[in-house]
C-alpha cells in the first residue's frame, strides 16, 4: 500500500513530455515554436539559453523572485500554473532545451 500511495505522488508530481508539449503551446506565441523569437521584442531568445539557466530562470518566475516585471511575472505563472516543484521545472527546461 504504502508502495503504491508514493508511486501516485510520484507520478502526479512530475511532468509527462507530453505535458512539457502542452505548456509550451502556450509560449509560442511570443517565444517562438523553438524559442527563437525575442518575445514581445524584448526578451533573450529561449534557444540561447543552456538547460541550467532556463532551469534557474523558470525557477525563479514559479516562485516569484525573476526579476522581471511584476505583469510579466504574473502572466508568465498563470500560464505555468500546472509546473510545479523542482523535477516538473526540470523537465519543462529539458524539453525547451531539446527543441532546437
Ligand atoms: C505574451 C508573450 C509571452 C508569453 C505567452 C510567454 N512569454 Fe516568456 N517572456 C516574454 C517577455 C516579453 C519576456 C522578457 C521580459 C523581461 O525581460 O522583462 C519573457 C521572458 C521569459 C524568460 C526569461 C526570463 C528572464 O529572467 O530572463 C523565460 C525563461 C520565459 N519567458 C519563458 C516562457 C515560457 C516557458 C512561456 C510559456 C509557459 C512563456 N515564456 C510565455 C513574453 C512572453
Amino acid at each position: 500500500m504504502k508502495k503504491i500511495v508514493g508511486l501516485i505522488i510520484a507520478s502526479s508530481l512530475s511532468l509527462l513530455a507530453v505535458e512539457s508539449n502542452e505548456v509550451f503551446k502556450s509560449c509560442v506565441m511570443c517565444h517562438g515554436s523553438k524559442g527563437e523569437k525575442k518575445a514581445l521584442n524584448s526578451s533573450t531568445q529561449l534557444i540561447t539559453m543552456s538547460e541550467e539557466v532556463l532551469f534557474s530562470k523558470l525557477k525563479n518566475i514559479v516562485d516569484g523572485s525573476s526579476s522581471m516585471s511584476k505583469m510579466y511575472i504574473k502572466m508568465h505563472r498563470t500560464k505555468l500554473r500546472t509546473v510545479c516543484g523542482d523535477e516538473d521545472i526540470a523537465t519543462l527546461s529539458n524539453y525547451i532545451f531539446k527543441l532546437k
